[in-house]
């Protein structure tokens, strides 16, 4: 009985093992379509989860990169956001673990047309605790750098890398410059100043993508952007090595030059 079974269905298993076949490279290609769909939505709702003005923060390439290539925005030239807006944008912001730590988010302050613009590393616990750049003991140095040039920081524009608090002052992690640079980067393009003084390797770094020391990189100025930075060592750096303030102040004098 079971031998005549099998020697009627052998026809049958034959077909249905050119069926399977087939059948197995259609779901392949379904499979594999599926997952180039599943690519795209993910990378687009990356972007969608947040805030809409995300997308313009993040800049053109980005929003080239990301988006699915026939949404609207694709391709547009971003406008550009007066620095209200890019802080309005930040609002309480969660984009890294930092976040969760802070007292006080750390956006910047001075001339909102400055033509000097300083970039720190991170807040420490004086900025976290008052919500401002550079009012501790490293601050106080900056401000008398930026007195001995005869401008006070209403003149001038202070900012950080990363606008909150890393534990313990920590050096910044990859990824929280990552998830802050566009901040920065919305923040110096609202200003537009003339000249970036970039304090420090993490200012440097980020500024410059590059890894160059900052005892290569100072005394010289380098183009971020189109505008001329200055990368010199962080006042904290000068708290520990007073020596270096000799060349702190070779750095400062080229820029005094620059925008005299
Ligand atoms: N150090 C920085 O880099 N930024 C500050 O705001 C304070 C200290």
């Amino acid at each position: 009985m079971k031998g005549v079974e099998i020697k009627t269905l052998e026809p049958y298993f034959h077909i249905k093992k050119g069926f399977m076949a087939e059948a197995r490279e259609e779901m392949r290609g379904e499979l594999l379509k599926m997952a180039g769909s599943l690519k795209t939505f993910i990378q687009s709702q990356r972007e969608f989860c947040r805030p809409l003005s995300f997308l313009y923060l993040k800049g053109e390439e980005t929003l080239k990169g990301s988006l699915p290539p026939d949404h609207p925005q694709n391709g547009q030239k971003l406008p550009s956001l007066t620095l209200e807006e890019v802080r309005r944008e930040i609002g309480d912001c969660q984009m890294c673990p930092l976040s969760r730590g802070r007292t006080n988010l750390v956006f910047g302050e001075g001339n909102p047309r400055a033509d000097l613009v300083f970039v720190g590393e991170a807040p420490g616990e004086d900025e976290d605790r008052q919500g401002r750049p550079f009012v501790g003991r490293a601050g106080q140095l900056l401000t008398r750098i930026i007195t001995a040039m005869k401008l006070t920081r209403k003149d001038v524009y202070i900012c950080n890398i990363l606008k909150c608090r890393p534990p313990g002052n920590r050096n910044p992690k990859p990824e929280e410059i990552e998830a802050c640079e566009p901040f920065l980067i919305r923040q110096l393009e609202a200003i537009k100043p003339r000249i970036i003084c970039a304090l420090g390797t993490f200012a440097a770094h980020t500024l410059l993508q590059t890894d160059v020391p900052i005892t290569v990189l100072r005394g010289k100025f380098h183009a971020y952007q189109g505008i001329k930075l200055m990368p010199t060592y962080h006042p904290a750096y000068l708290l520990r090595n007073p020596g270096a303030k000799k060349q702190v102040w070779e750095d400062i004098k080229m820029i005094m030059e620059a925008i005299a």
